[in-house]
């Protein structure tokens, strides 16, 4: 069990105690009666010991300690202790002590801290919630822990955030939280696919998180194992995270609108427009952070994100993603022709250099763990050769990742064949431009013949499915039995605002319905929709360098990133006992964002 290294004060620098003589309010004040050094072997932190005292006549009523940083001891006994004579209880004292602690932790350059206590100390939880708590989880203790002697065996396990909610532009983002220890289980009921054809299942099983990768699934927690402690989600389903491999971040304001025209008139009257809107720092900064705070809610954990072609905007939502603890591929949006000229970039080429320098520099200074740049030419009738071919030249310099359009609609396929007169097909012109070499995502391929199929095959090209926008739209219906047939790697996609939700178990059963449909082969089983969703676009994350610290998802097999998201589905419960395939499926069609209990991004919780 490794402890968490950000919130832990520097162990090269003695450790100080600080002044606590205005730790005080108008109704009490802390008096410290000592403090106690760290003992590492003891896995104890520095602590301060209180007593809590009221202003009126100095009358001590009650204690409190705060231990500093975060350790495993901390994480199991919490950062503050508490205890208030019975007489004094009902005016929120010890909320209100906490609150004086939490100025404290800050001068410790704590982010956050948390406090524990059983489940069925009611007083202390509503103390917890009065001082803006939020339980976490409720964890089983480890038969190792010092308190599971002393008979207990859960505790209640409240987050307190200490720093304000806010990002700007090229701010630094404070770090997200991270629980004091990297390796544990999570308790529940297990579901994943392997491959497209196999869904596995295990009823109250062990998911191991270690380090922040999978460790595989376990009926019973191996001895080896038997020290990790185990969160419990009890009676409910964990699923692998799941991956938006083709979302538009600003067309999320727009989303649900001008869904009676087809591709080229909604681009021009509806996304191009809105797009524009993004020159403005606050619009991108309110705009953004509804995208990224509705998604985070949301059973994603990764997406591939399309911006605007504005670089600070660009710069901005790398910043809320980044803090959000999510996984992403941001792209700065490339389109200098066919275009308006509200929205046009005059050096594409430049403005892409000048957003990945600032990109680089921040994370030379220990930024953007989990977000990384990927080239992304909106589609070949809105970018010029000559930027189609700088872009090749960046990508190749930075070894990155790119992401488009694809054979999406008729007429726009028509123009590419104007624009490229010579190239055999729409995927053969970005192949023409050099833009295929690398990782390469490319969203819809509703008309891909195969003709474009062995382009994609041979470049080991990843086909964003995107059924909600295909159907809003009017594209078309994708090919994707064939691509799965050829081998071709296949993940979905929100495409908002082409589709109106964000939730990729909308787009799961939205391809297994459209895929009937089609009626040209057998439809999309929820296996193959489910791995297209989790693993299927989760391994792109492994493709697409770029330096980002994270590997693929999607999979709870041992090595693959832990992404995991934990739903309640107990509203969705019949008279009739369900399997877990049965419950996946009706969480799959039936769940939304209130379901989802708790979400783990490499291993660490973000919800
Ligand atoms: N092709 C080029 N731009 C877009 C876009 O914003 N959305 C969709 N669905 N297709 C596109
Ligand atoms: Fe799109």
């Amino acid at each position: 069990m490794s402890e968490e290294k950000d919130n832990v004060p520097d162990s090269k620098e003695p450790f100080m105690f600080f002044d606590t003589s205005h730790l005080r309010t108008d109704e009490i004040f802390l008096r410290l009666e000592r403090t106690s050094e760290a003992d590492p072997e003891k896995r104890k932190a520095p602590s301060y010991h209180f007593n809590i005292c009221r202003v009126s006549d100095g009358l001590e009523i009650g204690m409190i300690d705060f231990r500093v940083g975060n350790t495993q001891e901390t994480f199991f006994d919490g950062n503050i202790g508490y205890f208030l004579f019975p007489s004094q209880r009902g005016n929120h004292y010890s909320g209100k002590a906490c609150l004086l602690l939490f100025n404290l932790a800050r001068m410790h350059n704590m982010n956050y801290l948390y406090i524990t206590c059983s489940p069925d100390n009611y007083a202390s939880r509503r103390t917890c919630e009065w001082a803006g708590g939020k339980l976490e989880a409720i964890i089983e203790l480890p038969t190792d822990a010092d308190m599971y002697w002393r008979g207990e065996r859960q505790k209640c396990l409240y987050f307190f955030n200490l720093v304000p909610d806010k990002v700007t532009a090229g701010e630094k983002p404070f770090t997200y939280r991270q629980v004091g220890i990297s390796s544990f289980f999570l308790k529940g009921d297990i579901c994943w696919t392997p491959s497209p054809h196999t869904l596995e299942t295990v009823e109250n099983g062990f998911l191991l998180c270690s380090d922040g990768k999978s460790g595989g699934v376990f009926r019973e927690i191996p001895e080896t194992h038997a020290h990790l402690p185990v969160i419990s989600h009890s009676r409910m389903l964990i699923i692998p995270g799941l991956t938006d491999l083709h979302v538009h971040a600003p067309q999320f304001a727009m989303r649900a609108l001008g869904m009676d025209m087809e591709l080229l008139e909604w681009l021009n009257k509806n996304a191009f427009p809105e797009e524009a809107k993004y020159a403005e720092i606050e619009y991108a900064k309110k705009a953004y952070g509804h995208f990224v705070r509705h998604v985070k809610r949301g059973p994603n954990t990764r997406l591939c994100v399309f911006s605007t072609l504005h670089v600070p905007g660009t710069l901005l939502l790398m910043d809320l993603l980044e803090e959000s603890g999510l996984v992403s591929l941001v792209g700065k949006v490339n389109m200098d022709r066919n275009c308006p000229d509200y929205l046009r970039e005059g050096d594409g080429a430049a403005a892409t250099m000048e957003w990945l320098e600032t990109f680089y520099k921040c994370r030379g200074e220990g930024r953007y763990k989990n977000t990384s740049p990927i080239i992304t030419p909106r589609f070949i009738p809105s970018c010029t050769d000559e930027l189609l071919k700088k872009l090749a030249e960046i990508q190749k310099k930075h070894a990155l990742p790119l992401q488009s359009h694809l054979s999406e609609n008729p007429e726009e396929i028509k123009w590419v064949k104007e624009l490229w007169p010579n190239s055999k097909n729409y995927a053969n012109a970005y192949e023409m431009a050099g833009l295929l070499e690398g990782p390469t995502v490319m969203a819809h391929c509703v008309w891909s013949d195969e003709s474009e199929m062995d382009i994609l095959a041979e470049k080991g090209v990843y086909v964003v499915h995107c059924p909600q926008s295909n159907m809003n739209l009017s594209s078309g219906i994708a090919p994707v039995r064939r691509f799965l047939e050829r081998g071709i790697p296949v993940g979905l996609g929100s495409d908002v605002a082409g589709g109106a939700h964000t939730s990729i178990f909308r787009a799961i059963s939205d391809a297994i319905q459209v895929s009937k449909l089609r009626r040209d082969g057998k439809a999309l089983t929820l296996e193959e929709a489910f791995y297209m969703g989790s693993a299927g676009g989760g391994a792109f994350f492994a493709k697409a360098v770029g330096g980002t610290e994270a590997g693929a998802a999607g999979s709870f097999e041992p090595g693959w990133d832990f992404d995991a998201v934990v739903i309640d589905d107990s509203e969705f419960a019949s008279p009739v006992r369900r399997n877990l395939r049965e419950r996946l499926e009706r969480v799959v069609y039936l769940s939304d964002d209130r379901h989802v209990k708790a979400k783990y991004v490499r291993g660490i919780s973000i919800l």
